[in-house]
């Protein structure tokens, strides 16, 4: 494959990990270890194929309606392969950022997306976000309202507001648009994710399962991908 034609970056909805522990009779956190083991698969396979971003949701803002017991395994999930994976991202330079809102975050789980931060920040083979406590409704409206203090304070003028100044403006600044936006689990939604970024999209869907979604089933949506002809609204 050509690597003209791959994506620059690739956002994943990470989604069926409940379910693929259902169907092996497993608890659900044990579908999200399982979604673990498959983010450092795919993180690894993505580097070395040349995607230069790579975004995953790991916990939107609506999943603190989930029990009790399951958001606390997720966000030990969250803290633990935070650590545990550290040395791999600094040796295979990879700069891990992060979006979302962290201030419903415990003290703990904040402490290992600084320290990841800060150990790889002057990496730049792979870019990768995890976006936990994320939202894209969230996203814009803690744009918005960092716009209206800039606007209050007279940093800027109401005429400055367009399309590039939003985007400055959101958690994502720093990455391209996704190119590709890739959903598991046979759901045909975007379920607030990225959506101001994702306006140009090329969307993929697979029935697969998060944790059974391989090297192989990543190579069918680039393959797809690289097969879609993008107009960006033009002709
Ligand atoms: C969706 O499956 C998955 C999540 C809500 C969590 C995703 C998190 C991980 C894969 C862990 C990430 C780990 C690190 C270190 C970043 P679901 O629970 O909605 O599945 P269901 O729809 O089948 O119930």
């Amino acid at each position: 494959m050509g690597s003209e034609n791959l994506p620059v970056h690739v956002a994943i909805i990470m989604d069926g990990n409940g379910r693929w522990a259902q169907a092996r009779g497993l608890s659900r956190i044990s579908g999200h270890q399982e979604g673990k083991r498959n983010v450092k698969r795919i993180v690894k396979y993505a580097a070395n194929l040349g995607i230069r971003y790579l975004t995953l949701f790991a916990f939107s803002t609506e999943n603190w309606r989930r029990p009790k017991e399951e958001v606390n395994g997720l966000m030990e999930i969250l803290r633990l392969g935070l650590q545990e994976e550290r040395p791999e991202f600094i040796r295979e330079g990879i700069k891990v950022v992060f979006f979302g809102d962290r201030s419903r975050l415990s003290e703990e789980v904040i402490r290992e997306m600084e320290l990841t931060e800060e150990a790889t920040k002057f990496n730049d083979k792979l870019s990768l976000a995890f976006a936990i406590n994320y939202s894209g409704r969230d996203d814009i409206v803690r744009a918005v309202r960092r716009i209206a203090i800039k606007i209050a304070s007279k940093e800027i003028n109401i005429e400055d507001i367009d399309d590039r100044l939003i985007s400055q403006e959101l958690d994502t600044r720093d990455f391209p648009d996704p190119d590709l936006v890739i959903r598991t689990s046979g759901e045909l939604r975007i379920s607030n994710f990225l959506l101001w970024q994702s306006a140009y999209s090329e969307f993929y869907f697979t029935p697969r399962f998060w944790p059974d979604f391989d090297e192989k089933e990543f190579d069918s949506a680039i393959e797809a991908y690289t097969h879609r002809e993008r107009r960006f609204g033009g002709i």
